[in-house]
């Protein structure tokens, strides 16, 4: 029986205090429709950036704005300069060809991660050497609940071996493509192939078109 008390007397403190709660919040959220005032607030600190926002005035500047226009000829981070000069076009991939150079050097450490990059990115259709017979060019089957069945074999690519003396469907040797056209169906893809600009960064591309220009030889 007394403890059936205390804990009606619990639930009713509680109850007390929540509505105590809720009433002070009520009372004390609504001005009395003279004042500004927002009353107290929690950590000021946090309402004001110590960074200028962008659309506010600034003096430190001569325009005295804090949004400033960029140097002419600058480009914004992540921006791709090879997408704004080089569209999905036969002639800016021939245009590509003749122009673009790898920026990376050739070295041991760059074509290792290049190899690494086209196994993963690139060899499930081009095949490891890059001969066109990766593995979903050639019978497969699955098994699943529903039994086996065979799967439809993706058309093989050229090789890029010099010895096959496979042709580019945009015409030329596929050992004869420079870097840049490499580079550009990379970036675009080429018909069955989808662009691979979303996998690879800058810098990985170029260091598998590295690697590509080693299959070439073979
Ligand atoms: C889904 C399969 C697939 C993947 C993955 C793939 N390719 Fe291809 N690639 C193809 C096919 C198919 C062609 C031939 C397209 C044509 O000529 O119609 C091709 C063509 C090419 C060409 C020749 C372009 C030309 O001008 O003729 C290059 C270079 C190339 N791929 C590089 C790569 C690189 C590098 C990767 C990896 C980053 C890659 N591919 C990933 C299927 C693929």
């Amino acid at each position: 029986m007394k403890e059936n008390m205390l804990v009606m007397n619990k639930k009713n403190f509680l109850g007390a205090v929540c509505v105590a709660v809720a009433f002070a919040a009520v009372t004390t959220a609504c001005g009395d429709g003279t004042t500004r005032s927002t009353g107290l607030e929690f950590s000021r600190n946090m309402y004001d950036p110590i960074a200028y926002n962008p659309d506010q005035p600034n003096n430190n500047f001569k325009n005295k704005q804090t949004a400033q226009t960029p140097p002419a000829g600058t480009d914004p981070i992540g921006f791709e300069r090879f997408g704004a000069d080089f569209k999905n076009t036969v002639e800016d991939y021939t245009r590509a060809g003749a122009e673009v150079t790898n920026p990376l050097p050739v070295t041991k450490e760059n074509l290792a991660a290049g190899e690494h990059l086209f196994i993963a990115n690139c060899a499930v259709c081009h095949g490891k050497e890059g001969k066109g017979d990766g593995s979903i060019t050639k019978d497969r089957q699955v098994t699943d609940s529903r039994g086996t069945r065979k799967l439809e074999n993706f058309p093989p690519p050229p090789s890029y071996a010099q010895s096959s003396g496979a042709n580019s469907s945009r015409g030329g040797l596929m050992a004869d493509l420079t870097v840049g056209k490499i580079y550009h169906t990379i970036y675009y893809g080429l018909n069955t192939m989808g662009s691979h600009a979303s996998q690879l960064n800058p810098e990985e591309r170029w260091k598998v078109v590295m690697y590509v220009q080693e299959l070439q030889k073979k």
